[in-house]
């Protein structure tokens, strides 16, 4: 497969490229590097710095393709903006780079004649969910504008299928963390937010120690629960996401997660098993549902897809990783 990757210099699209490599997949990498790395593309991808929001930049790689014999087989998009707290003050800023992106990315697709494509979603677009195990056709009920721009995006990319005949592969990650075996790439952002990251800068005293938001959820250690997968797993299921929409030119919507909820007290003991984790106790944070794990039945059928590796690899990774970033 010929793959263009928008978002390619980013943490999961970085980590999607790598294992499209490894699989012997073509890559090209388009990104604006608003928040990506030009360091993690694989060497053997080739850049265009590129704003999606700019049909001009996507269609110049598209046609440049086609022209010299080879166009692009599919599509994955992963150039959005993900930080929860700051969709909620800058919800028209989430809407113009998610929505309006995609929209104009489309655009360009259709117009080039891609007709395939996969879509980086969120378990965000569930809300806070009544059921804990959530599955595909639940409701879809976004508590803030990150998740409602993910969802719009989902809802255009079906009624664009319908009408310009094109397959899709929409996946919905849940909690996502983890390093390449490579240590080459990783999450390298200066503004981290996530459980797995920020405990280990705790355990590494990049920060003085990790914070858990509310102990008094009704779970068996008050604490919340979540679904951890391994960004090498997530990073696989889009290889077969995009080989299975091209080849059997078919669409689906499929959740991604390890099917296994582990609070955050049980991730902490994990952890500290492996490095000590300096912690304490805070408030709860508004809009945190107490449980939230991926029913990921669908892709396991659909896919052939299987998490392979467990929460130990996710933490040593990201660990090592870190530890790796602290001595450049
Ligand atoms: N990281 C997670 O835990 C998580 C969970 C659920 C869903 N997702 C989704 O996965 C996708 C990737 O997330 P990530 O963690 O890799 O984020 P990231 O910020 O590391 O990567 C996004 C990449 O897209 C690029 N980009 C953003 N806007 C762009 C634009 N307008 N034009 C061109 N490039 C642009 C950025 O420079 C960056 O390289 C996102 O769509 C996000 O919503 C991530």
């Amino acid at each position: 497969m010929k793959v263009l990757v928008v978002g390619g210099a980013g943490y999961i699209g970085s980590h999607t490229t790598y294992e499209l490599i490894r699989a012997g997949h073509e890559v090209v990498v388009l990104d604006n590097l608003a928040t990506g790395n030009i360091k993690s593309i694989h060497p053997s991808a080739r850049f265009f710095w590129g704003d999606i929001r700019r049909k001009s930049d996507i269609t110049r790689v598209l046609q440049a393709e086609a022209q010299a014999g080879k166009p692009f087989d599919v599509a994955m998009h992963f150039a959005a903006k993900l930080i929860v707290p700051e969709s909620l003050s800058q919800p028209l800023a989430y809407y113009e780079n998610n929505v309006e992106g995609l929209r104009t990315m489309l655009e360009a697709l259709v117009d080039c004649d891609v007709r395939n494509i996969v879509f980086s979603s969120t378990a965000a677009v569930y809300g806070a969910p009544e059921s804990s195990i959530c599955s595909e056709g639940d409701p879809t009920v976004p508590i803030n504008p990150y998740g409602e721009s993910k969802l719009a995006c989902e809802k255009m990319i079906e009624w664009v299928a319908a009408a310009h005949d094109l397959n899709y592969c929409i996946l919905r990650y849940f909690n996502v963390a983890g390093a390449d075996a490579s240590l080459e790439i990783g999450l390298d952002k200066d503004q981290l937010t996530h459980l797995i990251p920020v405990l280990m800068q705790a355990s590494l005293g990049i920060r003085e120690q990790l914070y858990i938001y509310g102990n008094d959820y009704d779970t068996p250690d008050g604490t919340c629960i979540r679904d951890y997968v391994h960004v090498t797993d997530l990073a696989q299921a889009h290889v077969l996401g995009a080989e299975y929409i091209l080849g059997k030119q078919a669409s689906l919507r499929a959740n991604l997660g390890s099917g296994t909820g582990f609070s955050v007290k049980e991730v902490v003991d994990a952890a500290a098993k492996l490095f000590e984790v300096p912690f304490s106790y805070a408030p709860r944070r508004a809009g945190d549902p107490p449980k939230l794990i991926a029913s990921i039945e669908h892709a396991q059928e659909v896919l052939g897809w299987k998490p392979q590796l467990d929460l130990r690899a996710i933490l040593e990774s990201d660990y090592n990783f870190r530890k790796k970033l602290l001595e450049r």
